[in-house]
């Protein structure tokens, strides 16, 4: 394992709200070598002391394990101001921390991957066996994208750039896998000849203050579906791994977004909604609408399909929004009704599809919903009726911050939850497919209050399980 992490862009967001105090954690459970250091990289002109009270005001230490482990970080922490466009001035500064092999990792704008990547090369910082760990977005579109990791590949080998979807981080997402490739039952009934449909619905109650710029020029589309939407669907959906080493799952993964139908002008009338919250209230207080002059949303539906033999005919539908009712990220597959009904009338009205409901915030749950009958035998008919099977952990395992296992597997060398190149563009293949339709058709953007799932044109592309126990109704 790697014991010295470079971190740039130390005193943004990311790293204030989950960055630092992942690496807290992760030094209170002893999961980090002896020797471990980080170099703290930011533009503010601070020194360590500076730096480390700036630090210490933004860190939450619930309990005096956590306060001891805080005090560990700072210790280990050397902060630098630094610009990043400066190659002399990264040079000087950094090249004393080539005397270990290192991790750096860029949380910064993506203006910034070429030439840091190009001032730690000349630091000596790349060389093998150190690695580059990426936040995204990967640029804005397949151009974009394409253009920064070809100019990464000058500075080193992909074996050795770590692009993070936190997504992948999440335990949930994990279990997906476990769940899909770990059991015969799913496996078996995993295809279009027994699924009727899947849901991916990521919700917030967030807003996009503070970063009303970045949004501004990305959008839903490009800020959830890219990269953590997309990565959910090719879990649920690729072909099981022959092994399950990163290459492996990154080579199903690549195949499933390139057999994504591009969406044509055509298309996107009947198979997407894009809305942007106006002023209206969520979790009982008044909130403004995201003001702009951009033509971006905040809300996104999607019906995707895959063009392969194990998913034709299967509709995905990808939803996420900001300014939701509630914060909800949930999978769900639904399978096709029964062939043949043989129970008495009253059973069939209230007959469900079996379904599958994935939780994967604000809880950790996975639900089977099945139809059942509770009818004593005195009572003649069989009556039916939904139930549901939780297949929950039970105990549940501790909850971590998504990045504290990224960047446990980022110091140690595994790739297996992180991005390849080749899995990004294909992504943006798929998202300027749309988006270029999108302007091609000018597909509206539709206003929705804040504190409701949408445009109202966006009802049918919400899974049925928005309420209720996985057999709910959609809301109205
Ligand atoms: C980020 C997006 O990647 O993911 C944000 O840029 C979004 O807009 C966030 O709010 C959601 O992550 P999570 O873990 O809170 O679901």
């Amino acid at each position: 394992m790697h014991d010295t992490l470079l971190l740039f862009g130390a005193t943004g967001d990311l790293s204030q709200r989950y960055l630092f105090p992942s690496l807290q954690h992760l030094l209170r459970d002893r999961l980090l070598p002896p020797d471990f250091r980080v170099v703290a990289i930011g533009r503010s002109e601070h020194d360590d002391g500076g730096f480390q009270a700036w630090l210490r005001e933004r860190i939450d230490t619930p309990d005096a394990r956590d306060a001891a482990a805080l005090d560990d970080l700072l210790r280990r922490t050397h902060y630098i101001a630094l610009d990043l466009g400066d190659e002399q001035a990264m040079v000087a500064a950094l090249s004393p921390y080539a005397d270990r092999p290192s991790v750096s990792y860029l949380a910064t704008p993506p203006d910034l991957f070429v030439p840091a990547c190009r001032g730690l090369k000349a630091a000596g910082l790349l060389e093998d066996p150190s690695r580059l760990v990426l936040e995204k977005p990967i640029g804005r579109d397949l151009a974009s994208a394409h253009e920064i990791n070809t100019a990464l590949k000058d500075c080193l080998d992909e074996s050795r750039i770590f692009r993070i979807d936190h997504y992948l981080g999440k335990a949930p997402v994990q279990n997906l896998l476990a769940l899909r490739f770990g059991n015969t039952l799913m496996e078996a009934v995993w295809h279009n000849r027994w699924i009727e449909s899947v849901d991916i619905l990521v919700a917030e109650t967030a807003g996009v203050d503070g970063r009303e710029g970045y949004y501004a020029h990305y959008g839903a589309l490009r800020d959830m579906v890219q990269n953590h939407m997309l990565q959910l669907l090719a879990l649920i959906a690729m072909e099981p791994p022959s092994m399950l080493d990163a290459d492996s799952i990154r080579d199903e993964k690549r195949k499933v977004l390139r057999s994504l139908r591009p969406m044509s002008v055509a298309d996107v009338a009947g198979n997407s909604v894009r809305g942007r919250y106006a002023d209206g209230v969520v979790d009982g207080a008044a909130v403004r609408g995201f003001r702009h002059d951009s033509d971006v949303e905040t809300f996104v539906a999607l019906r995707a399909h895959i063009d392969n033999w194990r998913w034709a005919g299967v509709p995905f539908r990808l939803v996420t929004g900001k300014r939701m009712p509630s914060r909800t990220t949930e999978v769900v597959v639904t399978f096709k009704p029964v062939s043949h009904w043989v129970f008495e009338r009253p059973s069939r009205e209230r007959a469900r599809s079996n379904r599958l409901r994935m939780r994967l915030q604000p809880e950790e749950t996975i639900e089977l919903g099945l139809m059942g009958s509770l009818a004593a035998p005195e009572w003649g008919a069989t009556e039916l009726q939904p139930m549901s099977l939780d297949l929950s952990m039970s105990p549940s395992p501790k909850r971590r911050i998504a990045y504290e296992r990224l960047l446990v597997d980022a110091l140690k060398g595994d790739q297996t939850l992180f991005v390849r190149d080749d899995e990004v563009e294909a992504a943006w293949q798929w998202i300027d497919s749309i988006s270029n339709a999108w302007q091609g058709a000018n597909t509206p953007v539709q206003s929705y209050p804040a504190g409701s799932w949408g445009p109202t044109e966006a009802a049918a592309f919400l899974p049925a399980t928005l309420s209720g126990n996985g057999h709910g109704k959609k809301p109205s």
